[in-house]
């Protein structure tokens, strides 16, 4: 009887025990699983491409002084590591940089 009843958790001689590991390693992979598709859906929420250098930042704030573009309002991104901006447009960088990884699909 004492394998089923309550008293099984306060005995670890029972024959119980492998199942009992057996559901704490189930539980640490599931929580495991459950921490990275948080963070995934994180990130897939808030987070964006790198802006790929200065250079490209002051290239932009140029336009804005010169009133060749609107300044931009600031969301926020959270950048992703390695998930860079290649182009050479400086316009299209910060565009892009303002831009989080759930919003790409409505245009592309
Ligand atoms: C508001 C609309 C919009 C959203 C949202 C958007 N893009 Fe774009 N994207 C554009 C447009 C428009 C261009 C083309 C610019 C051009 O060719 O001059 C472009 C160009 C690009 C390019 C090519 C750049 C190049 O120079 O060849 C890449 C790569 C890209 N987008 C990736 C992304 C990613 C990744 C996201 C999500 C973070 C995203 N885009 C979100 C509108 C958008």
């Amino acid at each position: 009887m004492s394998e089923c009843g309550p008293l099984e958790a306060s005995d670890p001689a029972t024959p119980a025990r492998g199942r009992r590991v057996l559901r704490r390693v189930l539980l640490s992979v599931g929580w495991t699983l459950a921490a990275l598709v948080a963070f995934g859906v994180a990130l897939y929420l808030f987070g964006g491409m790198w802006v790929r250098t200065p250079e490209m930042r002051a290239a932009y704030s140029d336009l804005v002084a010169s009133g060749q573009q609107p300044r931009l309002a600031r969301t926020l991104v959270v950048p992703i590591p390695g998930c860079v901006c290649h182009s050479d447009d400086p316009v299209v960088q910060a565009r892009h940089a303002n831009r989080r990884i759930r919003d790409c699909f409505t245009c592309h």
